[in-house]
C-alpha cells in the first residue's frame, strides 16, 4: 500500500479543506429577507468548522475514477456536508444528546433557540437536496447524477443515518449486544461515509462493482470512525474535541468502550481501518491521498 509522506499529506489536507470551505460558502444563501434568521443559523452551523471529512472522501472517491464533471461534483460535496451538519444540529438538541458545544462553538440551538435549531436542521436537509438536484440538472450523465442523489437520500434516511439515530436513542441507557451496537454504528455513522464514497465514485464514472467496493470501504471506515469517536469521548478534552467530552457517560450511552473496554476498542479501530485499506488496495487505480487519509483517521485526536 502506498501513502503520502506526512508533510505532503498535511499540506494537501489544508489546501483541500480550504477549497471545501469555499465551496460551502459559495452555496449558502446570501439574501437578506424576512426569513434571514434561518440563513444566519444555516451559516452558523455549516461554517463553524469541522473536519469536512465527507465532502473530502467524496472528492477523493471521484478522483479515484476521475471521469466526470467536477462542476457537478461540487454540488454534491456541499450537499453531503449540509446533511451531515443537520444531523449534528439535531443530535445536539435537548431531546437528543443535549450538548451545548459543537465544532468549538455554542450549538445552534444554544445560539438561536431550540425552535431555530430544529428549523436550521430542516433547512440544511432540504437545501442539501435542492443543491444536489441543481447539480444533477447540470450533469451530462443524468443517470449517474440521479443515482448519486438516490444514494444520498437512502443513506441519510430510514435505512441509514436516521434509522441508526432512532435505535441509538431508543436503546439509550440499555445494554446492547454486538449485533445491536454494530447495527447502530453502521447506520448512524457508516451510512453517510458510504454515501460520500459511493456518490463520488458514481459521479466519477465507477461501475456497480466498484461502487459496491466503495460501500464496503465506507462501512469499515465508519465503524472505525465511530469507535474512535467513543474513545475520544472518554480520553480527550472538550477543548481538543470542540464538543463536550463525556457526553456518552452523561447520557448513559452504551458504546463500544463500555462493552469491550478501551484496549479492545483501540484494536477494533485498527482492524476496521485495515479492512478498509485492504479493499482500497484491491482497486485497480490508486489514490495516495485517499489511502493516507483513511490510514490517518485511526490516530485522529478530534
Ligand atoms: C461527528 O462527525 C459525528 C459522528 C459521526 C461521530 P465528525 O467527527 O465528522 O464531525 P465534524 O464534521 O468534524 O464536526
Ligand atoms: C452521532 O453520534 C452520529 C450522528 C449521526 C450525528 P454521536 O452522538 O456520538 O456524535 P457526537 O459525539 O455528538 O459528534
Ligand atoms: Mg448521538
Ligand atoms: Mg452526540
Ligand atoms: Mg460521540
Amino acid at each position: 500500500m502506498k501513502y503520502l509522506e506526512a508533510a505532503e499529506f498535511q499540506k494537501q489536507m489544508t489546501e483541500k479543506t480550504d477549497a471545501i470551505e469555499k465551496i460551502l460558502r459559495d452555496f449558502l444563501p446570501k439574501e437578506d429577507s424576512f426569513q434571514k434568521t434561518i440563513f444566519q443559523a444555516m451559516d452558523y452551523s455549516l461554517m463553524a468548522g469541522g473536519k469536512r471529512l465527507r465532502p473530502m472522501l467524496m472528492q477523493e472517491a471521484y478522483y479515484l475514477f476521475g471521469n466526470g464533471q467536477e462542476e457537478v461534483l461540487r454540488y454534491f460535496m456541499a450537499a453531503i456536508e449540509m446533511i451531515h451538519t443537520y444531523s449534528l444540529v439535531h443530535d445536539d438538541l435537548p431531546a437528543m444528546d443535549n450538548d451545548d458545544y459543537r465544532r468549538g462553538k455554542k450549538t445552534t440551538h444554544k445560539m438561536f433557540g431550540e425552535d431555530m435549531g430544529i428549523l436550521a436542521g430542516d433547512a440544511l436537509l432540504n437545501y442539501a437536496y435542492e443543491t444536489a438536484l441543481k447539480g444533477a440538472l447540470k450533469a451530462t450523465d443524468k443517470d449517474a447524477a440521479l443515482k448519486a442523489v438516490q444514494i444520498l437520500a437512502e443513506k441519510a434516511g430510514i435505512y441509514g443515518m436516521v434509522g441508526g439515530q432512532v435505535v441509538d436513542v431508543e436503546m439509550t441507557g440499555k445494554a446492547l449486544n454486538t449485533e445491536q451496537i454494530d447495527f447502530i454504528y453502521r447506520l448512524k455513522t457508516s451510512a453517510l461515509l458510504e454515501a460520500a464514497l459511493m456518490a463520488g465514485a458514481v459521479l466519477g464514472g465507477a461501475d456497480e462493482k466498484e461502487v459496491a467496493c466503495m460501500e464496503e470501504i465506507g462501512r469499515n471506515v465508519g465503524m472505525a470512525f465511530q469507535i474512535q469517536d467513543d474513545i475520544l469521548d472518554i480520553t480527550a478534552t472538550t477543548e481538543e474535541l470542540g464538543k463536550p467530552a463525556h457526553s456518552d457517560e452523561k447520557n448513559e450511552k452504551t458504546t463500544y468502550v463500555t462493552i469491550y473496554g478501551l484496549d479492545a476498542s483501540v484494536k477494533a479501530v485498527e482492524e476496521y481501518s485495515d479492512k478498509a485499506l485492504a479493499t482500497l488496495e484491491s482497486m485497480p487505480k490508486q489514490n495516495l491521498y485517499l489511502n493516507t487519509l483513511i490510514q490517518k483517521l485511526v490516530h485522529r485526536k478530534k
